[in-house]
């Protein structure tokens, strides 16, 4: 089992990977349909689901995934967030540090919150979510606006996401190569950091999970077709 290239460790599994930079693409993808408008907000609803899709998965891989993928290894408390603020050259490299994984559950959550509110929102003429039918008006009314109001915190979100990466860039470390290849340097982790075991049953196990939430997405998006678009 090789897990390790010339020089350098591998932290990312390709699982992981791919649902990051699908997962940008899909939340992208739904908000900038919904900013052009007209015949583009035909893709919004295959793009948010895409995204809840996805995110589904990422719940699943946060507890069955490899090494740093796992929610047991960056999800921490106040206090070691705080510790790390206080003291981040004791902490390991590798993986989300106590900072990076509060945002990772943020970002998580609150594309949550836009995917699953627009599930049963309408805007009452044309477009409604495949959900919106089992809902009173009142209840759709109130989940539309979450749903459009909660767009700014993830935008913040995003903004912050961004603007992190960034200032660990012009600090000198390189956050992006690493979600790209996997892989980190060994000189910039501690020797005694060990590798994700990105094996191939890993692989396996994270297709056979993406066919059947993808083939539920689909079921969703077209059952949307088929639903009643209110009165
Ligand atoms: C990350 C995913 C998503 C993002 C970022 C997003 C974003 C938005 C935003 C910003 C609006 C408001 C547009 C306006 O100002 O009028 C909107 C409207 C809407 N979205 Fe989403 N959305 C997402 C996922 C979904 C999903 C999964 C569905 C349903 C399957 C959905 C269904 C709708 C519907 C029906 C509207 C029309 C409501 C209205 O215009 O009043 N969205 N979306
Ligand atoms: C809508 C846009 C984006 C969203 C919603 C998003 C979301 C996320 C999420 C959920 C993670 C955690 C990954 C995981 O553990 O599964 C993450 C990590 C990361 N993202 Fe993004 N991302 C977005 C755009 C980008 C872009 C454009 C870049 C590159 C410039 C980027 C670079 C990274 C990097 C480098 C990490 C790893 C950070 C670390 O080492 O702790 N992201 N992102």
């Amino acid at each position: 089992m090789k897990t390790t290239r010339q020089a350098s460790t591998r932290i990312w599994d390709l699982p992981t990977r791919l649902f990051h930079w699908l997962f940008a693409a899909a939340v992208i993808g739904a908000i900038v349909t919904v900013k052009v408008g007209g015949s583009w907000m035909d893709w919004h609803m295959p793009f948010g689901v895409t995204a809840l899709v996805l995110l589904t998965f990422r719940v699943i891989w946060g507890f069955t995934g490899s090494r740093y993928a796992r929610f047991s290894s960056f999800v921490k408390g106040p206090r070691a967030v705080w510790h790390y603020l206080r003291h981040p050259e004791k902490h390991s490299p590798a993986g989300h540090s106590p900072l990076g994984g509060l945002s990772v559950v943020a970002l998580l959550l609150v594309v949550a919150v836009q995917a699953g509110t627009g599930l049963f929102a309408t805007d009452d003429i044309l477009t409604s979510g495949p959900l919106n039918q089992f809902v009173s008006s009142d209840t759709a009314a109130l989940l539309t606006s979450i749903h459009k109001w909660n767009e700014n915190i993830l935008f913040g979100l995003i903004g912050l996401h961004l603007l992190a990466i960034a200032i660990y860039a012009l600090r000198g470390k390189q956050l992006v190569p690493a979600m790209i290849t996997g892989d980190v340097p060994l000189e910039n982790l501690p020797s005694n950091t060990v590798p994700a075991h990105d094996t191939v049953g890993l692989k396996i196990w994270a297709l056979a999970l993406i066919v059947v939430l993808g083939w539920m997405g689909w079921k969703l998006v077209n059952f949307a077709k088929l639903a009643p678009m209110g009165f």
